[in-house]
């Protein structure tokens, strides 16, 4: 059945290339469910304030029921002629259950049909995200309790500048994950708005009752505004600036995992598994998933860019631009999705070489700061202490000495405040131990943002729950 829900003021009939063109069917489809779920509480609230029959109703629900079974087994082609998903079910459900289903379009529009089934479908795929970006979390803060005492290098401008725990560095991704859990708690609250009832722009004459239909589908709140409501896709944009921050935070991460795994760092080895080989240099062994984690920010970017760009300039309400807001959010929750799955998995094969880290932070005068504050401590200014250990380092360097190999008669050169209790701090563990200042990288700071890191996933819930939770079959 080709015939359109449309045509009756048409007296020709669409080319077929604006058909092609103007059809969503090959993207929207992943909304049936979505869709079949809007219609059947539609369909039971026009029931429930008489605008149609109860006999009509359960006729609708019936056939959606065996038209969501139809379409998950394979078993309903879906037609580029009928343009969407919408039109799609509606024409099929004619062909199933006859005239009933000419009614299940009263009080309602594609328009707010349409932003329905996408605020279904990304409030869905936000609690998938959140359970992923948990799973994150936790796999960090597990890896940051199994190697608390692994002291790395801690780098600005990428040069060796302070040792730090590595936990610590982890730990900081965990902060950022942390965040970008919040964010996307944040934009459920303003994805999770029921606009059924908006109709067309305006509302509509019928006697609908939005509060229970907003109950039937688990929205704690409907739209306010009619035109808003078909008008807005502010709530996407917002997801999508979401995804793009959590991006940045796993392209950082990326980053360092494919600095790490180089053979000039050899920080960390990626599993086998998760690595890949080249098709002529025999030996190499490519960290092409970090890689490619990192290439895939600047699609989601693109997808948020497209949004902003899609939205900027349309007049209010509905304009047909907006079906364009749908390949790049569903392109984004995939590759969101399939990022935050990947680095789960390889995150938990991370061999981490402690030793090379060790080494790392042992040379390069990591230590300069803290002989300068061993000096303020014998009350030397720090500018003065600053320049003192600056000579220091290049007598050192000429000697090709690190400052803890120099000699105490050396160092009084430089400054009679020296005594030998200095070579204590100029230690890894020292320098790491006694950055106790809040957030600092000291032992005992780590350990209890682990424990607080831990506690917060436990009361965030079961940590076993599954990922993809599960799709409800419509009845
Ligand atoms: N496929 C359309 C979209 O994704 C559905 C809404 C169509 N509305 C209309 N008035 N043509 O936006």
């Amino acid at each position: 059945m080709t015939e359109k829900p449309w045509d009756g003021r048409f007296a020709e009939r669409t080319d077929r290339s604006v058909e092609s063109f103007t059809s969503s069917i090959v993207f929207d489809r992943r909304l049936y469910l979505y869709d079949i779920q809007g219609s059947i509480a539609h369909c039971r609230m026009l029931a429930k304030q008489s605008i149609i029959t109860e006999e009509e109703a359960s006729q609708i629900v019936e056939g959606l029921g065996r038209i969501a079974r139809d379409i998950e087994r394979g078993n309903l082609e879906l037609e580029e002629s009928l343009e969407d998903i919408h039109m799609n079910i509606e024409a099929r459900l004619f062909a199933e259950i006859g005239k009933a289903a000419q009614k299940l379009h009263t009080a309602r529009s594609r328009n707010d049909q349409v932003v329905l089934d996408v605020r279904m479908y990304l409030r869905d795929e936000v609690a998938n995200i959140l359970a992923l970006l948990k799973g994150l979390r936790q796999i960090l803060v597990s890896l940051a309790k199994k190697y608390i005492n692994v002291i790395m290098p801690g780098y600005t401008h990428l040069q060796p500048a302070q040792p730090v725990l590595f936990s610590h560095h982890l730990m900081a991704y965990y902060e950022m994950f942390k965040r970008d859990t919040a964010r996307f708690n944040e934009a459920l609250k303003r994805i999770n708005v029921m606009p059924l009832g908006s109709a067309a722009l305006a509302g509509t004459t019928y006697p609908i009752d939005v509060e229970y239909t907003a109950k039937l589908l688990e929205f704690p709140e409907f739209s306010a505004n009619s035109i808003d409501a078909v008008s807005s896709r502010d709530f996407v944009i917002e997801f999508m600036a979401a995804a793009s921050i959590c991006m940045v935070h796993l392209s950082r991460f990326s980053e360092e995992l494919i600095l790490w795994s180089s053979a000039e760092f050899g920080f960390v080895e990626i599993p086998d598994a998760f690595a890949t080989g080249s098709s002529i240099m025999p030996q190499k062994k490519n960290p092409d998933v970090p890689e490619l984690v990192r290439g895939k920010a600047g699609r989601v970017f693109g997808s948020l860019m497209s949004l902003l760009t899609l939205m900027k300039g349309l007049p209010l309400s509905y304009n047909r631009d907006m079906q364009e807001d749908k390949e790049p959010l569903f392109d984004t929750v995939d590759t969101l999705k399939g990022c935050l799955e990947v680095y789960e998995k390889l995150l938990q094969r991370l061999k981490v070489n402690r030793t090379a880290m060790k080494k790392a932070a042992s040379r390069g005068f990591l230590n300069a700061t803290d002989m300068a504050d061993y000096l303020v401590t014998r009350g030397m200014s720090f500018r003065d202490a600053h320049h003192c250990v600056g000579e220091i380092v290049r007598y050192a360097m000429d000697k090709n000495k690190e400052l803890q190999e120099l000699p105490l008669r050396d160092l009084k050169k430089f400054s009679q405040s020296f005594e030998e209790d200095v070579f204590e701090i100029l230690t890894l563990q020292q320098m790491v131990d006694r950055r106790v200042s809040a957030g600092g990288t000291a032992k005992e700071n780590v350990v209890k943002a682990i424990d607080e890191a831990q506690e917060a996933l436990r009361l965030e819930g079961i940590v076993n729950e599954s990922h993809e939770k599960k799709k409800k079959t419509p009845r």
